[in-house]
Formats: structure tokens, C-alpha cells, sequence
């Protein structure tokens, strides 16, 4: 299987670099338009598209992002591995502003979005136990470890409704009840959806902040995100520039079937 690589990219990178053969592209989906178009082109000759999850100039809300178009645009371009990038806050105090998380387990808190692309006509239960692609995940590990940034491997994402953060007790339920790593707005529905694609899908939390449980930290607020990411985005952006090449053009299937998620998975009668 040829490999191509889609970044989805959050807060902060709303591009990538040195893309041969880029062009930005205008995709439609039956879910509607995608958040934006999509970049694409060849990075050491393996082909590669980046979608800005909220669109250049940051116009879609986590809860507007059309999650369902942005993973329908990257299947019709030959996409093979998503690769999420997000900034996060972090319930531990070893994840510190400006390092990087691989994550592995999600927490879906989200209530205001469309979850599947199956329903009514088409029924199918994909499993989601292991929500992240774990071969993916790996060598997005070994691509942040060349880019020099703390890199944590593995962490519960709770993924949350927004737009508002967390209040003190919802932060501490999380970090302290529920035993979360890292807080986001935007993984969920988009690891679900992925995996109802039968796409690869790992994601890298960027984390910018302690959200609101850490005593020596006040709350939150997007003036330290901002200032956290402008100081991080060119270690995403050299993370991502090392993927094709750990990736290579040639992909076996996935030792974990993410990318035969369906096979076992749809109730509805084939003559429906
Ligand atoms: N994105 C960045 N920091 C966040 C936080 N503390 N909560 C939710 N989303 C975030």
C-alpha cells in the first residue's frame, strides 16, 4: 500500500514547509466543506496533505469544526496516516508547557457533534478500545525525539466540549478521579471518525498550559497559549517534516487493523 500522510493541524499551524508540488486544494465531501483547503504535495517522495483543523485565520470553534468533511477530504485524497496535531493544557506537573505528548487513550466528553458516519440506512460499530494507531504513534515519538522538544510517550486526552475551559472542579475530577494526562477541545470525534475510515491515527499534544488545578499557575487564558505555542511551532513543524521519511513510500497493513476497521463492524444486511 502506497503511504500518504495527512496532518491535521490545530491552534497555532496552519501550514507546513517545504512541500514539493504544493497546492492548495478545494475539496467537497458529502458532510459539507471541509474546514478549509487542503495543502498538498511531496515531502522526500512521500506524498503528504495538511488541513488547518480550524481553518486559516482560525474561523471554526471545536464544536464548528466539520470534523466529518475534514476525515471524508483526506480519505479521498489517498490519505493512509493521520497525524493530529493539538495544543493542550496538562493535568501533570512532569507535562510542562512546551513539551510534547503522544498520546495514547482518549476520555470523550463531547455532547455537540456529529460522532459517525454511519446511522439510519447503515449501521456499523467499529471498536474503539484502542482508539490511537499504535505502529503511528510510535514513530511520531521517534520523530519528536529528533526535533530535540520533551516528548512524552502515551496519555489519556480528555476531550472536552468547550469553548469555555474547564472550571476548578472539573479540573481536578479529571486529573485527580478519572486519572487524565492532557485536556483538548478538538480529538473527539475526529480519532472516531478516523477510525471508522480505516485510517491510521495517532495524536501529538502540544501542551501549553497547567490548565486550572496547579496551584502556582493561575487559569488559563489564550494569551499564554498563544505564547507558548509561537515558541513551540517550529519543533512541530521539524516533527513533522522527519515523518515521511520514518514512514517511507511503501506501507504494510497496520499490525493492529486500523485500516480494517469495517471488516467486522457493519450490522446492516448487504440487499438494505
Ligand atoms: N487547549 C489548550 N489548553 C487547553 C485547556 N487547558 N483546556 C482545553 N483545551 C485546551
Amino acid at each position: 500500500m502506497k503511504t500518504m500522510i495527512g496532518v491535521i493541524g490545530g491552534s497555532g499551524l496552519y501550514d507546513i514547509d517545504g512541500l514539493e508540488g504544493a497546492a492548495w486544494q478545494k475539496l467537497d465531501t458529502p458532510w459539507g466543506a471541509p474546514s478549509d483547503e487542503v495543502l498538498t504535495g511531496t515531502l522526500d517522495g512521500v506524498p503528504m496533505a495538511f488541513l488547518p483543523r480550524h481553518g486559516r485565520g482560525h474561523v471554526h470553534s471545536p464544536t464548528s469544526v466539520p470534523y466529518r468533511a475534514n476525515i471524508d477530504a483526506l480519505k479521498q485524497l489517498g490519505v493512509t496516516d493521520v497525524v493530529s496535531v493539538s495544543a493542550c493544557g496538562s493535568f501533570r506537573e512532569e507535562m510542562a508547557p512546551g513539551d510534547f505528548v503522544i498520546v495514547d487513550q482518549f476520555v470523550d466528553r463531547t455532547f455537540a457533534r456529529e460522532k459517525s458516519f454511519f446511522g439510519p440506512g447503515c449501521v456499523a460499530h467499529v471498536s474503539v478500545a484502542h482508539p490511537i494507531c499504535e505502529r503511528l504513534a510510535g514513530l511520531c515519538y521517534e520523530a519528536a525525539r529528533t526535533t530535540g522538544v520533551s516528548v512524552h510517550m502515551g496519555g489519556t486526552y480528555l476531550a472536552m466540549e468547550g469553548p469555555q475551559f474547564s472550571t476548578l472542579a472539573e479540573s481536578k475530577l479529571y486529573r485527580e478521579v478519572w486519572g487524565c494526562d492532557v485536556i483538548g477541545m478538538t480529538n473527539m470525534p475526529e480519532a472516531k471518525l478516523a477510525r471508522e475510515a480505516e485510517l491510521d491515527y495517532a495524536s501529538i499534544a502540544m501542551i501549553t498550559d497547567y490548565d486550572s488545578w496547579h496551584p502556582q499557575h493561575g487559569e488559563v487564558d489564550v494569551s499564554e497559549i498563544i505564547a507558548t505555542l509561537g515558541a513551540n511551532s517550529a519543533n512541530a513543524r521539524d516533527l513533522i517534516a522527519q515523518l515521511p521519511a520514518l514512514l517511507g513510500p511503501e506501507r504494510a497493513a497496520c499490525p493492529q487493523g486500523c485500516d480494517r476497521s469495517l471488516e467486522f463492524a457493519v450490522m446492516t444486511a448487504p440487499d438494505q
